[in-house]
């Protein structure tokens, strides 16, 4: 462990309790996005203490330990996927916030986290002002170039004061999935609070607690992801920091995420929608001890499946890969103890990583071209958010026999004939 670049969680980010609950402790694990050039040895790679616990006053779910955000984000090799789910998904959040928030054309955006400004591209196209900030800045070099102006920042008050007096006021901030990747939440809302217009929203879309407790999808638990939200917990935390979540969306991306509109207090009636959703989190009895036990039970069983199921097929002679290195594959292949030997290589579109070999596991990535000259008999699906996609665009592969191992909820293998 990197003593120096990490701290264990001590008070709640969301209440200010200190009374966790322990849910699950995965060990030292590496930076899931922290690709490495390949090397004869790998012996100073850094790994940390990685684990999950539950305010017992909130329900918030945190990880355990904190790392440097400076170490996570100022070169950062997660770009927004260009894929058709990606891109239609953009265009649902921005008509979705458009209609809430009002927009006309000449109105600020300002996206929090906003990558290669993918997003932000989609409001410019229909007349907004836009305005990103990030902390990366090998990505924010590159909105650039496309012509998203950014700012190389982290979003802080004195950031936020500074856009305001700029720019003027924003009609609408977004945050998408970068909110639990945060952890001055006070800071960030109360930047926010600062460059919102009096009839502004923010837009805010996490991954959902519900659907990581539900779908035993522990490939989400990686040190980027700080915190793992209830609407619960949401509605708590903006109601402290003085601000109101009037409604909210259940969208399938990332497997499974909320996107919450929050605005200031008494200007847009709260819609039933988001009593609906609480209500139901606590029918479900989400955040109690029997509840926790049983996502831990589910993590145990794909954990012990999954490589088992891969060996045995590696065991009957077939050449296994992984399809899509995304931080999700990190984790499961580090968590499930699967290596080179296994897993031949990992297929990824996202030229960052190409050439480079995944944290902890040293399975070298491959590009999409390089993977259809030399496939294997079956793909690991590592990016299995994208699995309807992925298996479309597949067809060929699975055509020829191929076959697609998919982990959650519970390891299944899937060939062309399960389609018929
Ligand atoms: P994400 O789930 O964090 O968006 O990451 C998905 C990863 O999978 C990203 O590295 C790109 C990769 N990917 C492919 O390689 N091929 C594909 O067809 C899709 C949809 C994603
Ligand atoms: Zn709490």
């Amino acid at each position: 462990m990197n003593a120096e670049n990490v701290r264990p969680v001590t008070r709640c980010r969301v209440c200010g309790a200190s009374n966790w609950q322990e849910v699950v402790a995965f060990g030292d694990v590496p930076l899931a996005n922290a690709f490495l050039e390949p090397a004869a040895s790998y012996e100073d790679e850094p790994a940390y203490p990685l684990g999950v616990v539950s305010c017992r006053s909130c329900r918030l779910m945190s990880v355990t330990h904190v790392v440097d955000p400076e170490v996570l984000y100022r070169t950062y090799s997660y770009v927004t996927s260009g894929s058709e789910t990606m891109t239609r998904h953009m265009e649902f959040v921005a008509e979705v916030c458009r209609e809430r928030a009002g927009l006309a054309p000449g109105h600020l955006v300002v996206e929090l986290g906003s990558n290669t400004g993918q997003q932000l591209a989609v409001f410019a196209r229909d007349g907004a002002r836009v305005l990103g900030v990030d902390p990366a800045r090998n990505l924010t070099a590159f909105a650039q170039r496309i012509g998203i102006p950014t700012l190389p920042e982290f979003f802080t008050p004195s950031t936020a004061q500074a856009v305001g007096r700029a720019h003027g006021p924003a009609r609408l901030i977004l945050g998408r999935h970068v909110f639990a990747h945060i952890d001055d939440l006070a800071g960030v809302l109360a930047g926010v609070r600062t460059l919102l217009a009096p009839d502004g929203v923010f837009a805010v879309e996490v991954p959902y607690a519900v659907d990581l407790l539900e779908k035993h999808a522990f490939d989400t638990i990686y040190h980027e992801h700080l915190s793992y939200f209830l609407m619960r917990t949401l509605d708590t935390l903006f109601t402290r920091h003085g601000l109101s979540l009037f409604d909210v969306e259940r969208l399938p991306v990332h497997g499974g995420s909320l996107l919450v509109l929050v605005g200031l207090p008494g200007v847009r009636p709260v819609t039933e929608a988001v009593g609906t959703l609480i209500a139901a989190e606590e029918r479900a009895e989400l955040g109690t001890d029997a509840g926790y036990q049983e996502f831990v039970r589910g993590v145990h069983t794909v954990r012990e499946e999954l490589p088992a199921l891969v060996r045995s097929l590696v065991a009957e002679g077939n050449r296994v890969a992984g399809y899509g290195a995304s931080a999700k594959g990190t984790t499961i292949l580090n968590l499930c103890g699967l290596g080179p030997d296994e897993v031949a290589y990992c297929t990824d579109t996202t030229r960052l990583k190409q050439d480079k070999v995944l944290p902890g596991t040293h399975i070298p990535v491959r590009s999409p071209e390089h993977a259809r000259a030399d496939p294997p008999d079956v793909y690991l699906m590592l990016a299995w958010n994208y699995a309807d996609e992925i298996l479309r665009k597949e067809r060929e592969f699975l055509r020829a026999g191929g076959r697609f191992v998919l982990p959650f909820p519970k390891p299944t293998v899937v060939s062309a004939d399960s389609f018929r």
